[in-house]
C-alpha cells in the first residue's frame, strides 16, 4: 500500500577523507578505552571522558560506535543541538554482521540518522501522535516485531510499520517516505541546519606532496625496462597494501595491481614507450615515469 510514498531521498554520506584540520584520513578513529559500556550522557562524545570528541559538526557526520549498556540500540542528536555532541551513537553489534539479533542489519544507524536529519518517531511519541510529516499515517504507538499488515491503529488504514522511523526488527523495516525525505532535505538547503554538509571538504583527500621523477620513495629498477619492472615500495598502514596503476602518456589505465613492500610489475606486453605509474594506498598517492624499452 505504501510502494508509491517509498522514496529515495538522495542523501549519502562517504567516509572521510581529510579531518577538520586537513590531514589525511580513513574517516574512521579507532579509540581504545577503560570505558567497558556506555550510556545516553555524551561521554562516548568526550575524549577527556574516555570517548572521542566531536569533529566540526557543520562539515562532518560523527558516528560514534561503541558498547552502549542498558539494552540501548542507539541515540542521536536532533538538528540545532550543541556542536560538541552533534552526531549519532550506536550500538557496536547492531551493524551489519553484529550479534544484536533482530537489530543486526544496521537499521539503527538508519534509524538515528533519520533523527539527526530531523526525523521524529512515526508514531509521534504519544499516542496517535503527530510526526510533523504529512504522508505517514497517524498511529497509536511503536511497532515491535514484523507485524502484519495491515495494522490498523488511530482510524488509519494500517501502520506504516515498516518505515525506518518505526522500531520494528532490522529486515522489516524499508523505507523512507516521500514525506520525510523533504524534510530531511529541508536541512540541506541554503539556510538549513545541516547546509554545511553540502560543500563541506571532508570527503575531498587532502592533497599530498606529489613526487615526480626523482622521488627515492619508490625505489624502481631496471629503467628502461624490458620485461619486469621491480618496486622497493615504503611501508604502508593500509591493509590493501600499495596498488599501482600504470597509465600510458595519453592518460589510458594500461595495468593495475596491489603490492606489498616488494613487488615487480610485468611490462613485457606493453608497447614501447614512455609510461606514468602512480603508487596509492589510498592515504598518499606516489608517482613514478619509466621507460619501456
Ligand atoms: N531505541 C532507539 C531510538 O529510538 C533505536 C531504535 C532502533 N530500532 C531498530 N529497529 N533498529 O533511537
Ligand atoms: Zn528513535
Ligand atoms: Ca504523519
Amino acid at each position: 500500500m505504501f510502494a508509491g510514498l517509498a522514496a529515495n531521498t538522495n542523501v549519502q554520506f562517504v567516509l572521510a577523507k581529510r579531518t577538520p584540520t586537513g590531514a589525511a584520513t580513513t574517516g574512521i578513529v579507532r579509540k581504545q578505552t577503560k570505558v567497558s559500556s556506555w550510556s545516553t550522557n555524551d561521554a562516548v562524545k568526550s575524549s577527556k571522558r574516555g570517548g572521542d570528541d566531536a569533529w566540526d559538526a557543520t562539515k562532518y557526520l560523527n558516528l560514534w560506535v561503541c558498547n552502549l549498556g542498558q539494552g540501548l540500540l542507539g541515540y542521536a542528536q536532533f538538528p540545532g543541538g550543541s556542536p560538541a555532541t552533534d552526531g549519532v551513537v550506536v550500538l557496536y553489534s547492531s551493524l551489519p554482521g553484529g550479534t544484536a539479533k533482530p537489530y543486526d542489519k544496521g537499521r539503527t544507524a538508519t534509524h538515528e540518522v533519520g533523527h539527526w536529519l530531523n526525523l521524529r518517531h512515526i508514531w509521534g511519541d504519544a499516542s496517535c501522535g503527530n510526526d510533523l510529516v504529512s504522508d505517514t499515517p497517524t498511529q497509536q504507538t511503536a511497532n515491535y516485531g514484523c507485524p502484519a499488515f495491515p495494522h490498523v491503529t488511530c482510524n488509519n488504514q494500517g501502520d506504516m510499520s515498516m518505515n525506518y522511523m518505526d522500531y520494528t526488527d532490522d529486515a522489516c523495516m524499508y523505507m523512507f517516505s516521500t514525506g520525510q525525505a523533504s524534510r530531511m532535505n529541508a536541512l540541506f538547503a541554503a539556510g538549513g541546519a545541516r547546509a554545511g554538509l553540502v560543500t563541506s571538504q571532508g570527503g575531498v583527500a587532502p592533497r599530498m606532496a606529489a613526487t615526480l621523477g626523482t622521488t627515492t620513495d619508490v625505489a624502481m629498477y631496471p629503467n628502461p625496462a624490458n620485461n619486469v619492472l621491480n618496486l622497493t615500495l615504503p611501508a604502508t598502514k593500509a591493509d590493501k597494501g600499495w596498488t599501482v596503476t600504470v597509465y600510458d602518456l595519453r592518460g589510458r589505465e594500461m595495468k593495475q595491481a596491489t603490492y606489498n613492500g616488494q613487488g615487480q610489475v610485468q611490462v613485457a606486453q606493453l608497447p614501447k614507450g614512455l609510461y606514468q605509474m602512480t603508487v596509492s594506498d589510498g592515504q598518499q598517492t606516489l608517482r613514478q615515469r619509466f621507460e619501456k624499452q
